[in-house]
């Protein structure tokens, strides 16, 4: 089993939309049984909310279920539950490695998984507003990260 958080700042935006659309895809290849999939936020404002109206609608657009989704804290024993946590920013991204305890946890960001873009961050929706945007990097970070993880774990 390979367990896989996605994290971002409020978790109502960019990582419950990155948990919806890797879950589909996860699903689409009938890898449900050997991908655990989370997210989670670093900040504490929104917990127990689910998903903005903008990833709540972007995800109805493309028919991708978010259901039961609820914003959630980064635990410390997250460190130990997931073996990839991957971040939507720079912040996340220093906010996970800040931990001490992270070893053994691989954390990366989502737009390692792209190729040929500028972008090494996912703009946060919540201030740009524009969700088709977040939605379009969310989707090809998503499917650069599971064939990464396919190709890694000789999941198939
Ligand atoms: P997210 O966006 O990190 O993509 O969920 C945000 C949501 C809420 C806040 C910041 C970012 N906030 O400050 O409440």
């Amino acid at each position: 089993m390979v367990r896989v958080l996605f994290v971002c700042l409020g978790n109502i935006c960019r990582s419950p939309m990155a948990e919806a659309v890797f879950r589909d895809l996860v699903k689409s290849e009938q890898l449900e049984e050997k991908i655990q999939i989370d997210s989670c936020g670093t900040g504490d404002w929104h917990l127990g909310e689910p998903p903005h109206s903008g990833t709540k609608s972007i995800l109805d657009q493309q028919g991708i279920s978010y259901d039961g989704m609820q914003s959630r804290l980064l635990r410390s024993d997250d460190y130990k539950q997931f073996d990839y946590m991957v971040a939507m920013d720079q912040n996340n991204f220093s906010a996970l490695t800040r931990s001490n305890n992270h070893e053994g946890t691989v954390i990366v960001k989502l737009m390692e998984f792209v190729e040929d873009i500028e972008e090494d961050d996912i703009p946060d929706p919540y201030y740009t507003g524009d969700f088709d945007q977040t939605y379009r990097l969310v989707s090809e970070g998503c499917h650069g990260l599971l064939q990464f993880l396919k190709e890694k774990h000789y999941l198939d």
